[in-house]
């Protein structure tokens, strides 16, 4: 008989985050800690943009690469911040839609890469796609990058790692040391870095728009991924980027063409607006907010987990907390029974150890989450 679908989809498994997600939807009034967008809106200024240039017709298709000036604008961002001006730039539907993009481009089926785990769960499963094998690399229980395992899981097979800084769902921004280190293995074993840092922006230690240490600068084969998701809050209007060695971007342009086509018209204009200093000292103001919400959840968590089971979230807005009794699946169902979202850690890790919590969320709802997990935590931990 034949298959009614293609076999490649039995093997990527979306189960996890829809389960918690179909619970919440019969909740009378969940605590949402599961939510992995900002909570604020789209800045005022990018939104009377969108609407005007609906208005004015804006909206037929554009160059599969990307509208000129922003093209223009992220070119000389990229090389103010990140101090390299890239060889070639994509402009995309969204970060997700650049990973599917780059993955196609650079693998063949049984090439390998390195992805640190803790990981964002599409750069996992869209690795099916492109048969290429993911290859784990434990960073627990800091979530740092450690050389001697990074060197343990290098074969002849590696054709990339992959970075994401500020890190969903871990919370961490690499140092300085750890990119080195990246940098220099990458070099003697000719790799690419694939880096993701769409949370740029939410930086708590250098500040909101202060550059992330990044592979950037110092490695031409970096193939950087970044959008406008969580920085501009405007995840439904799928516009991200990707910059990186020529020769890899004419591929991803090629199929951009045959796939997406290109990214959201009036998106890719509205976010202009998001470049201007009226706009950005909105967004600052939004992140100095969520480095607040940040160290109200960290204190608020501390006394009942424990410095051993929670690692200060250092950007994105996720802590990856370690349920006490080391039964992260368990310690979510508990907490959904109180109807607190969070989801489990085994959506994201080899491991089931852990959760994560969003804290892009109002104070109040913080304040009744906090409450909650930590008569969890104390509950389990007698
Ligand atoms: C690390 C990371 N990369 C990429 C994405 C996808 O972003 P986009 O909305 O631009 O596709 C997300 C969304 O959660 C993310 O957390």
């Amino acid at each position: 008989m034949k298959s009614p679908v293609a076999k490649r989809m039995g093997a990527i498994d979306a189960s996890g985050i829809r389960r918690i997600f179909d619970m919440a939807a019969s909740m009378k009034s969940p605590v949402n800690l599961g939510i992995g967008q900002p909570h604020f809106d789209v800045p005022d200024p990018i939104k009377a943009e969108m609407q005007r240039l609906t208005a004015d017709g804006f909206n037929a298709y554009t160059p599969t690469q990307g509208v000129s000036e922003l093209l223009a604008a992220l070119r000389g961002q990229i090389r103010d911040q990140k101090g390299r001006e890239p060889e070639d730039l994509l402009v995309t539907s969204g970060v997700s839609g650049a990973i599917l993009l780059a993955y196609e481009a650079i693998f063949d089926p049984g090439d390998e890469f390195i992805l640190p785990d803790p990981y964002f769960v599409i750069y996992r499963h869209a690795a099916k796609l492109a048969e290429a094998v993911p290859v784990l690399l434990d960073t627990y229980p800091d979530f740092r990058i450690r050389r001697e395992r990074l060197e343990a899981a290098i074969t002849p097979r590696t054709k990339a790692i992959v970075l994401n800084s500020p890190a969903n769902p871990t919370g961490m921004i690499l140092t300085q040391g750890e990119i080195d280190t990246v940098i220099e293995v990458a070099r003697r074993h000719d790799l690419y870095i694939l880096c993701d840092e769409i949370y740029e922006i939410f930086n708590y230690v250098g500040g909101a728009y202060t550059p992330v240490p990044s592979p950037w600068k110092a490695y031409e084969k970096t193939i950087l991924l970044s959008g406008f998701s969580k920085s501009f809050s405007m995840t439904g209007w799928r516009l991200g980027y990707a910059a990186g060695p020529a020769p890899v971007l004419a591929e991803m342009k090629k199929l951009q063409q045959y796939t997406f086509v290109c990214a959201p018209s009036v998106a890719q204009k509205a976010a202009l607006a998001g470049f201007h200093e009226g706009t950005q000292q909105i967004l600052r103001a939004h992140v100095a907010d969520y480095a607040r919400k940040r160290d109200l959840v960290y204190e608020g968590l501390l006394p009942a987990f424990g410095d051993k089971n929670l690692v200060r979230s250092e950007g994105a807005f996720y802590f990856f907390v370690r349920s006490p009794d080391g039964d992260g699946d368990a310690f979510v169902e508990r907490a959904l029974a109180r109807e607190v979202l969070i989801i489990p850690g085994s959506v994201f890790s080899s491991r089931s150890s852990h959760f994560r919590l969003s804290f892009a969320a109002s104070d109040e709802t913080l304040r009744r989450g906090i409450d909650i997990l930590c008569q969890l935590a104390r509950g389990k931990a007698l």
